[in-house]
């Protein structure tokens, strides 16, 4: 059974390669407009969305997100923030005292950040254009935070590049459904799944020249999805976040 929505979603491909072609802003707001329909928490709308096309901008971001290339190359960057400070104002005007330092927020606003930037991302590919996350957006949240000049309440959870394809990309293969469905209750017993899927990957070339470091105490390798998803889960990863977010008032009590 399909769709053209199912047959789309299922040619999705993050996209690291853009022409340098500028969009038209009424095409921007057309798929940002798409993003917004996403299901929200109690119709809260917690995010909001900033757009740059300035090439220094997309300098500066391309260096404090890791010299990612695509970041400069696409002619579009959004930096998608889960916003508490529009409630913020709206308890004001109402009078009352926002609680915004809990967990339950940052959950429920990073819940409504990504379901409106995936809406946002499908309806782009639905015009034939290409775009890739960045969580690289969080590296250096301070000097992104200072860079489009965010206020207090808003916070920079993932970057888009956003753009026309230069070249066709690489689908990237996912586990086999039986490794994520669970029928009535969690099967843990999906190794077979697992090393299926670790050959799959291995014979794409996906990881040739493109492996996380570590794994030296180990004599023979096969790097599949595996290897590199152990050694990317075995890092730590932006430590600086919990304090970044509660400086932007994200405590997660
Ligand atoms: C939250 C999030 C953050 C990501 N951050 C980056 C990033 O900083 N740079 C990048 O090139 N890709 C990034 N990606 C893209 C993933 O690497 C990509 O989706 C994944 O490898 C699967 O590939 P596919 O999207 O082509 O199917 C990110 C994806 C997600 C969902």
């Amino acid at each position: 059974m399909t769709t053209p929505t199912i047959e789309l979603i299922h040619k999705h491909s993050s996209v690291r390669h853009y022409k340098p072609d500028p969009l038209p802003g009424e095409t921007i707001e057309t798929i940002l407009a798409a993003g917004q329909r996403a299901s929200t928490s109690s119709n809260l709308q917690m995010f909001s969305v900033v757009v740059t096309t300035d090439e220094s901008k997309r300098a500066r971001l391309m260096a404090l997100c890791g010299n990612q290339r695509h970041i400069q190359q696409a002619p579009v960057f959004l930096a998608w923030c889960a916003d508490l400070s529009r409630l913020q104002r709206v308890c004001d005007h109402q009078g009352y005292q926002i609680q915004a330092g809990y967990m339950e927020n940052l959950l429920l606003a990073s819940f409504d950040v990504a379901l409106a930037m995936q809406n946002a991302g499908l309806a782009a590919e639905s015009l034939g254009l290409g775009f890739c996350y960045i969580g690289a957006i969080r590296n250096n949240p301070r000097e992104v935070i200072e860079l489009f000049q965010l206020p207090r309440l808003v916070f920079p959870m993932c970057g888009m590049t956003l753009g026309w394809p230069a070249r066709a990309p690489r689908l990237r293969p996912r586990l086999p459904l039986q490794a994520v469905l669970h029928w009535e209750r969690y099967h843990p017993d999906d190794e077979e799944h697992l090393r299926t899927y670790d050959q799959a990957m291995i014979e794409t070339g996906i990881y040739t020249g493109r492996q996380v470091s570590g794994g030296e105490h180990k004599s023979q390798l096969e790097y599949g999805w595996m290897e590199h998803s152990a050694r990317r889960a075995s890092k730590v990863h932006r430590p600086h976040l919990r304090e970044a977010l509660a400086e932007a008032g994200f405590e997660a009590r």
